[in-house]
């Protein structure tokens, strides 16, 4: 299966990046929690130049807890890279990024000589969501997608931080299909970039795999049905996706699974783990039925 995906004005975005990073003292790099690794662009490494990079964690209210502990003893192995899991609408946390950056650049955060700080990351990971925070009101577009500006503006945070108040746009890199089946799930791409049905079939799979008790607590099943595609069915009957004759309506029950795991009414849930196996991932496809 081809993945349909292919954004434009990629270079052009990374060139802009590398750009600012030259005048900024540290990075902060947003991921979502739940998928960490698929949520990067992994050229950020060479674009940041041993600048001093936060890995923030985003969406931690909807990750597996476990899951990113250890997500956070992966990254604090890289040099210069600190990381830190969070909700980025929550204030109270948002704080934890403030004292980090100052930690980071312990030259700079005195009158004068604010700390330089950009917010990086693929879309819908909540960057626009954390620079609001960040800012204590409304500067960045929540849902919105934007592209770096040419001149973008900076905006003193009134604690020592000074910040670019455009986020700078990455792309996820989508060089293997659990990654991008992965980030759709997370509704990091749209579902105009692959089959909504084979992306619920898919978290299915991984979600009988990976967490069966929480579904069988949210669905109310004694036991899991015999495969992804029968527990689809089981789920579009649960939430009543159904046409006439009471046909489960397996496009809509997918649809309306993922929106349940975006939501975390299932749970708290990762989709990825510090060195997942390759063969976890061509096991998961091989149970889904999904061509590769
Ligand atoms: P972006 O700039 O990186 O593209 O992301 P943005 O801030 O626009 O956030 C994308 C979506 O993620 C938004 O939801 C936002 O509310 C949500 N979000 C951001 N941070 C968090 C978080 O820490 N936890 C949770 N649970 N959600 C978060 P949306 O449905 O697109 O918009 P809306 O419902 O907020 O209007």
């Amino acid at each position: 299966m081809t993945i349909k995906w292919y954004p434009g004005h990629m270079s052009k975005a990374h060139e802009q990046i590398s750009e600012l990073i030259r005048k900024i003292d540290v990075i902060i790099e947003v991921l979502d929690a739940r998928l960490p690794y698929s949520s990067s662009n992994h050229l950020l490494e060479q674009l940041r130049r041993n600048k001093p990079c936060i890995k923030l964690l985003n969406k931690n209210d909807l990750a597996d807890p476990m899951v990113t502990k250890s997500w956070v003893q992966h990254f604090q192995k890289g040099s210069g890279v600190r990381a830190l899991p969070m909700s980025a609408k929550r204030m109270a946390e948002v704080k934890n990024l403030v004292k980090l950056c100052k930690q980071l650049a312990p030259n700079r955060g005195k009158p004068g000589l604010p700390v330089r700080t950009m917010v990086v990351g693929i879309p819908n990971v909540g960057k626009s969501t954390l620079i609001n925070t960040l800012a204590g009101k409304s500067i960045a577009k929540v849902g919105d997608k934007p592209a770096i500006t040419l001149r973008p503006q900076q905006i003193s945070l009134g604690n020592g931080i000074l910040l670019f108040d455009t986020p700078g746009l990455l792309w996820p890199v989508m060089d293997d299909q659990g990654g991008a089946y992965r980030l759709a799930t997370s509704g990091a791409i749209g579902a105009n970039a692959l089959d909504y049905t084979n992306v619920g079939i898919f978290a299915a799979a991984y979600m009988m795999r990976r967490y069966p008790e929480l579904l069988k607590e949210r669905y109310k099943l004694a036991e899991l049905p015999e495969g992804p595609h029968e527990l689809i069915e089981v789920i579009g009957r649960c939430l009543g996706c159904l046409v006439a004759g009471g046909v489960v309506d397996v496009h809509r029950a997918a649809e309306a699974f993922l929106r349940e795991l975006r939501a975390g009414k299932v749970g708290r849930i990762s989709f990825e783990e510090p060195l997942t196996p390759d063969d976890v991932e061509s096991e998961l496809l091989r149970f889904s039925g999904i061509d590769s």
